[in-house]
Parts: structure tokens; C-alpha cells; sequence
């Protein structure tokens, strides 16, 4: 990690990033546009290739709105086949780097019918269905302890912020319990049946990785969702990642405004 550390921060010189943002689905070219310096995971040292469509998979460090911010343009899903190592190694470099906060986001399905797609969410808690935990192994005592509490995950005050800024800015919200499992098949109408008696109100295929090394290392987490869909069997409709995408899409100018205010309140 010291490597990876070192690498970067070559680059950035006396850039001193406070604040990570993890770009999700259809949110990647938030980066664009923002006077910055850009660095592919494929040259630094421990990041493996980043290769889901649609993705650039790099390291973008920008000013905005006072703040200094590093982005993952793309990140690395536990479905394409990567450890849980390399899902959140991102993560503890930018821990590393002197982040104290880091907002995830991401696209999801709703689970909640009273839910409607297009909606953003922020993330209360969540519920780690993926069926291992990024933690198992050999810890890391620079960065956080073996059993870490994890009864705050999602910063309560980021929350309150976050939805003071959507009121500001008449964008609608709704908060709950993000469910993460693997993918990369969607749920069946049986599996959200379940997820929804567990008291989930979305369901995706990441955030709930890097969110809990993000706490393990004493980072403020905040969590987005945009709901794309309604999860499997929650409406009629078969699911369709074109559907996903598309509705990311309509969504980004809300979810992009929302962040730049979000940004300038932390
Ligand atoms: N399930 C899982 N992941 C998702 C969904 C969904 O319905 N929509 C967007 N990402």
C-alpha cells in the first residue's frame, strides 16, 4: 500500500485530498469537467484492471467547491471476479492519502414499493449479503482494529446534511437499508421478498464492501443510492441493465447537483 501511496502522491505533489467519492453507475462523469489531474488504476501499484463498461477506472483528484477530492472513476465489483482485497483496496489508499470522508454511490433496485425509480437514497445502514466480509484476513493494525463496531457505519451527521441539501434543493429522497448481494444476476422475485422481510428497502451489488473497510478505518461514510428499477417481483416488469443505465442517466443532473452542494457543506 505504500507503494500505491507513494506512486500517487508523486503525482498530486502538495495536493492533499479530504474528502473520497466513489463514482457508481451512470455517475462516472461527475469528474469531467473539474480542472484536475487523473491517474489510471492500471498504474498504480496493487490496483488490478478496472474493465466494466462504461467505466474509466481512474483516480480523479479535483478542487471543487473548496474541497479537495479524490474520485473513482469506476470501481472494482466483487461479480467480475476480484477479491474483497481488491474491491476495497481503493479505499484504504485513499484512507491513506488523509481522507476523513468518503460518500459511496451507486445504482440499486428498489425494494420498497412506495419507492419510485429515479429516486435518490440515502443509505442508513445496510445489510452485507455478499456472503463474506472484505475484513477477513490478516489485519492491518495502521488502519483500523480486528473487530471494529460497525453499529454507525453511515454517519448520521452526513445524513442529516445530505438531506438538508435535497430540501434545499427540492430534489427528492428517500433513506434505508441497502441489501448487497453478489450479483452478477439480479435477485429473484423470492430473494426480494426476502430482503424486504429483513428490512431492506434496496438491493445492489456493491457499496456494502468498501463501506465497511471505509468505517473499519474511521472514515465518515455517507451513502447514495439512485434507484434505477424496482427490484424483481416488486413490479410486473423484467429487469434489464439497459433499464439501470438509463434511468442513472435521467437521474445524474440531481444526483450531480445534490453532490456539488453536499461537497460544499462538509
Ligand atoms: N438489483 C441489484 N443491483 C442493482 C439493481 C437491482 O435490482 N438495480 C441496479 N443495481
Amino acid at each position: 500500500m505504500e507503494l500505491a501511496v507513494k506512486y500517487i502522491q508523486d503525482k498530486i505533489k502538495d495536493f492533499k485530498p479530504e474528502v473520497g467519492i466513489i463514482l457508481g453507475s451512470g455517475l462516472g462523469d461527475f469528474a469531467d469537467g473539474f480542472e484536475s489531474c487523473a491517474i489510471s488504476y492500471n498504474d498504480i501499484p496493487g490496483f488490478e484492471r478496472s474493465n466494466v463498461q462504461g467505466h474509466k477506472g481512474q483516480l480523479v483528484f479535483a478542487k471543487i467547491k473548496n474541497k479537495n477530492v479524490v474520485m473513482m472513476q469506476g470501481r472494482y465489483h466483487f461479480y467480475e471476479g476480484y477479491s474483497m482485497q481488491t474491491v476495497t483496496y481503493p479505499v484504504k489508499v485513499m484512507k491513506k492519502l488523509g481522507i476523513k470522508t468518503l460518500i459511496i454511490t451507486n445504482a440499486a433496485g428498489a425494494v420498497t414499493k412506495e419507492f419510485t425509480p429515479g429516486d435518490l437514497m440515502f443509505i442508513t445502514d445496510h445489510i452485507n449479503f455478499m456472503g463474506t466480509n472484505p475484513l477477513i484476513g490478516k489485519n492491518d493494525d495502521s488502519l483500523g482494529t480486528r473487530f471494529p463496531d460497525m453499529s454507525e457505519i453511515y454517519s448520521r451527521e452526513l445524513i442529516n446534511k445530505a438531506e438538508n441539501t435535497a430540501r434545499k434543493l427540492n430534489i427528492k429522497y428517500q433513506k434505508g437499508v441497502y441489501a448487497a448481494a453478489t450479483g452478477p444476476s439480479y435477485e429473484t422475485p423470492a430473494e426480494i421478498k426476502m430482503f424486504n422481510l429483513l428490512g431492506a428497502n434496496a438491493v445492489g451489488m456493491s457499496t456494502a464492501p468498501e463501506a465497511t473497510v471505509a468505517n473499519y478505518c474511521g472514515l465518515k461514510v455517507l451513502g447514495i443510492s439512485c434507484l434505477t428499477n424496482y427490484a424483481a417481483g416488486v413490479s410486473e416488469n423484467p429487469l434489464n441493465h439497459q433499464e439501470v443505465i438509463d434511468t442513472a442517466s435521467k437521474g445524474k443532473e440531481n444526483f450531480k447537483n445534490l453532490l456539488l452542494e453536499i461537497i460544499a457543506t462538509l
